[in-house]
């Protein structure tokens, strides 16, 4: 599996979100779009109604970002809305392989979210229903937040993981990726980076993606891993 790059529309002008997107379409893989509720993080963002909107002003994959409660009822409409992915945290899921079927069945690819303090150990037996799993690198809500390098030790745990058991699941990290942080992400095994400041704070967000693939892809060790 090859680098994947998804800016964060997070730290972007929301009154120009398709402008946004355009900015960095050239060198993005996906555009990321976090969705909070107030409930799950301290923080009120956008929902299925912009999602939508933004589905149409750009042919960007968008990779929703859910930091919301109850996922098991609302997950499935970002699915719906046009979302090539859909990330869900495992922390406010009842029910974490009914909510990633349902996603997977709306057409969308899965992913799975931890925020710092929850374990990789814990949901190793649900990987199967995933095609990627967030290692979150901040605590979520917030753009801006100093990046966690002791959730590095994550990384390598859950790559190893995949690895052993021939696994094809991206690692996503998410919080505080920059160019002076994220080659310990990709020497740690992650494949797919979110930045937010790191892009829409550059005077060009283009290049600023361009530049961190380049540092990434250079950082992915090559021999006997899986990321081909
Ligand atoms: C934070 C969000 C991130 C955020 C990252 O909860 O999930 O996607 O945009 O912002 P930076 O890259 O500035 O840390
Ligand atoms: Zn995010």
């Amino acid at each position: 599996m090859s680098v994947q790059m998804a800016p964060s529309v997070l730290s972007a002008d929301f009154a120009r979100l398709a402008d946004a997107a355009a900015a960095v379409a050239e060198t993005a893989d996906w555009l990321h779009v976090d969705v909070m509720d107030n409930h799950f993080v301290p923080n009120l963002t956008i929902g299925r109604p912009v999602v939508e909107a933004l589905r149409k002003s750009t042919s960007l994959p968008l990779d929703c970002h859910l930091m919301i409660d109850d996922p098991d009822r609302w997950a499935v409409g970002y699915a719906e809305a046009g979302a090539a992915n859909v990330t869900f945290h495992a922390e406010a899921a009842h029910d974490v392989v009914q909510t990633a079927r349902a996603i997977r069945a709306a057409g969308a690819r899965v992913g799975l979210g931890l925020k710092p303090a929850t374990s990789f150990d814990d949901y190793q037996d649900v990987l199967r229903e995933f095609d990627m799993l967030l290692v979150m690198t901040v605590e979520p809500g917030f753009g801006g937040q100093e990046f966690m390098a002791d959730m590095m030790p994550k990384v390598v745990q859950a790559r190893r993981f995949l690895r052993d058991n021939e696994m094809q699941l991206w690692i996503q990290v998410d919080g505080g990726v920059a160019a002076e942080t994220i080659e310990e992400c990709a020497r740690a095994g992650a494949d797919v980076f979110v930045a937010g400041s790191a892009v829409y704070g550059a005077h060009d967000p283009a290049k600023a993606v361009a530049a961190l693939r380049a540092l990434a892809e250079a950082a992915i060790p090559t021999s006997g891993c899986a990321h081909d």
